[in-house]
């Protein structure tokens, strides 16, 4: 076998570039942020999906003080679109955080286990769609494809 796999990004040094759709994206992730529910790392993290029919879900990092039951704010958005939008594709996804778990100046890169589920919608829906990272201090990651994030990802 010989795979191989060109990584695609986008880099902009403040998200104030971004053309206005998407600046209302990052805006809902923010405000998905600020309601996160994480008492234990005081980490909060904020996803907004903007689904191809232009609704917009958001999601925010829930924990538990048992720690493996919370869930992660991609994974919260990007299911409860699956949940109640199954046949509408999604179109892209923005995530932001707030917390000195990362350097202010790091992407919000998101985990493997998310990373996975992205992988999936893009394999449910048969489309790849955009992820657009924030950084503390505002600057901007953007993937055309959840591919990109997890090369080699476990599947079909
Ligand atoms: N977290 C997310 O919600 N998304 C990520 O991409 C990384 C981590 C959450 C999980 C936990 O509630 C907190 O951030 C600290 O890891």
């Amino acid at each position: 076998m010989n795979y191989r796999h060109t990584i695609e990004y986008t880099l902009l040094d403040n998200w104030k570039e971004l053309n206005e759709s998407d600046r209302v994206l990052v805006d809902k992730a923010f405000e998905a942020c600020s309601r996160a529910y994480a008492p234990y790392s005081k980490f909060q993290v904020g996803a907004a999906v903007l689904l191809e029919n232009g609704l917009i879900i958001e999601g925010n990092n829930q924990e538990n003080v048992a720690y493996p039951s919370g869930l992660c704010a991609e994974r919260v958005a990007l299911f409860y679109a699956g949940a109640n939008y199954p046949n509408v594709k999604v179109d892209t996804i923005c995530i932001v955080a707030k917390g000195d778990l990362l350097p202010k100046e790091n992407l919000l890169t998101p985990c493997g286990g998310c990373r996975q589920v992205m992988i999936e919608t893009e394999n449910r829906q048969l489309t790849a769609f955009r992820t657009i990272l924030i950084s503390q201090n505002n600057r901007v990651l953007i993937f055309n494809s959840a591919l990109d994030l997890l090369p080699f990802a476990f599947g079909k």
